[in-house]
């Protein structure tokens, strides 16, 4: 039989299976099965597998939350747009959200210290790449993501959209401090 003639016996599935075809089956299995069980040992040891909470939300109700911390906590202003500069309280509900074509507010965290930190877009879907960390998450309309995040090291970070978003995409950046 060859590949080139139609085969004599067309029912394939009577065919007996062949001893090297088997053990490939057997040991796709036993490789799908591990990596199975990895997902969850990840979650447990990993360290860049994030734990994390989503919510159902609107743009208006996230805007709400993340404008009451605003107005609470702004320490001052920064670049020519103005993007308040929030040094929330340790322990407290922060909020990031991503829109065309930019990152709002701009953080300003404790070390050693933990937060709760709200993450969403208010338009189409947008990414948050934390660098050098490479902690990398998506920006999903109508979901508001919610981390905990204890950081560990001082420093300004810089933020960058990593879901193509449109024509102002390559200037969707930011930065997060940490004291
Ligand atoms: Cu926002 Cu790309």
């Amino acid at each position: 039989m060859s590949a080139i003639l139609p085969p004599s016996d067309r029912l394939w599935y009577k065919h007996p299976i062949d001893r090297v075809e088997g053990t490939w089956l057997a040991i796709a299995l036993v490789w799908c099965l591990i990596l199975f069980f990895m997902m969850v040992g990840w979650h447990i040891w990993g360290k860049q597998n994030l734990s994390t909470e989503t919510y159902r939300t609107t743009p208006d109700k996230f805007m709400a939350k993340a404008q009451a911390v605003v107005d609470k906590y702004t320490v001052r202003t920064e670049t020519d747009e103005k993007i308040p500069v929030v040094a929330p309280p340790p322990g407290s509900d922060v909020y990031l959200l991503g829109r065309l074509w930019s990152f709002w507010p701009i953080l300003e965290l404790e070390k050693g210290k933990t937060y709760r930190l709200h993450i969403t877009a208010m338009d189409y879907n947008h990414g948050l790449s934390l660098q050098p960390a490479n902690i990398n998450i998506q920006l999903v309309p109508g979901f508001e993501h919610v981390v905990t995040v204890t950081p560990n090291q001082s420093g300004t970070y810089g933020l960058v959209c990593n879901e193509y978003c449109g024509i102002g995409h390559h200037r969707m950046v930011s930065r997060l401090y940490v004291k």
